[in-house]
């Protein structure tokens, strides 16, 4: 299989790396439910979590998987970081690569970011950890990790994938990876929250929720990714967001009778899930964060060992 150098999205994988990056993670699964959870993988490497928007889980779990696997790993946030001093992003990437880090985790808000730093910015892997309403590969690996527990594959399955379908990255690179993988997404949204080209990704789309869930395997909530709307103008109200897009008992009784509840966090309980739904046994949201650790060790591996791979085709080409 073709090795990596950065990970920018779902778009750049084969379905192949897709299932190799899957199955790698479900390996370490077990690495994180020991005693001791530390194993010797990445010893010597250093990564750099460099996050400009806020996060809780994914900034964690990147931490967690680097260290689990005995990297050094250090993190920067926006709020402390020198760019709050005038410094650009380009200055702030090339400042950080020039300390020789094995990989750069970023997190922006600006779409492209990633593929933008790698032009410049050589020898260090580079992981999109959600750039604005672009992709978000990692949370979509995790999430296919959680479906592989669940039903061994997504292929053939139908998912429901409701709420602001524009500025979710999430929903982005799921509309991507559906496509690759063979399984159905049924996107549920107000039109005022629905892309445009929202037609050229193949999915089934409905603007009434009560239509999409017969049949449906999971229900994958998504929220209102409030800090990129411009205007408050979407939807009138909360309570008719959660009237008309929220997911409560009753829905899911509609789905099948074993269907799972997905949410890539944070929830807003009261708003696209009740709370009684949120923690009931549908839910696999809290399996979603375990296996994010896992995946982001599977991602970190598969970079380092691609660069480790590169050092020493050159020493070989060097030598011959
Ligand atoms: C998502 C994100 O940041 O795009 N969260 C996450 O990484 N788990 C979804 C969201 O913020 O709504």
């Amino acid at each position: 299989m073709k090795s990596m150098q950065h990970l920018f999205g779902i778009a750049q994988l084969s379905a192949a790396q897709i299932d190799y990056l899957v199955n790698l993670g479900y390996s370490f699964i077990d690495v994180n439910r020991r005693a001791i959870k530390k194993a010797p993988t990445l010893r010597g490497k250093t990564i750099i979590n460099l996050f400009f928007e806020n996060s809780t889980r994914t900034r964690t779990s990147f931490e967690l998987a680097g260290k689990r696997l005995s990297a050094d790993v250090i993190n920067i946030s926006a709020a402390t970081s020198a760019t709050k001093k005038g410094e650009s992003l380009l200055d702030t990437g090339m400042t950080l690569a020039a300390m020789q880090p094995h990989v750069l985790v970023i997190r922006h808000a600006i779409a492209g970011t990633c593929e933008f730093l790698a032009d410049y910015l050589h020898n260090t892997a580079i992981v999109n950890a959600g750039d604005g309403a672009h992709e978000h590969p990692t949370q979509i690996l995790t999430d296919l990790l959680t479906l592989k527990q669940a039903w061994g594959t997504p292929r053939g399955k139908v998912i429901t994938l409701v709420g602001d379908i524009t500025h979710s990255r999430v929903a982005r690179s799921h509309l991507i990876a559906a496509q690759k993988l063979g399984y159905t997404l049924r996107i549920v949204a107000p039109k005022t929250l629905l892309p445009a080209e929202i037609e050229r990704y193949g999915c089934e789309i409905y603007h009434e929720f009560d239509d999409a869930l017969p049949g449906s395997d999971a229900v994958y909530m998504l929220r209102i990714q409030s800090e990129r709307l411009t205007d408050n103008c979407a939807f009138p109200s909360v309570r008719e967001y959660h009237e008309a897009y929220g997911l409560n008992r009753k829905r899911l009784n509609m789905a099948k009778p074993e269907a799972l509840v997905l949410h890539p966090g944070p929830m807003n309980r009261g708003v696209e899930i009740a709370t009684d739904v949120a923690d009931s046994v549908h839910s696999h949201i809290l399996q979603q964060v375990e296996h994010g650790v896992a995946i982001r060790m599977a991602v970190l591996t598969a970079l380092c060992a691609g660069q480790d791979e590169a050092v020493s085709e050159t020493a070989t080409e060097a030598e011959a």
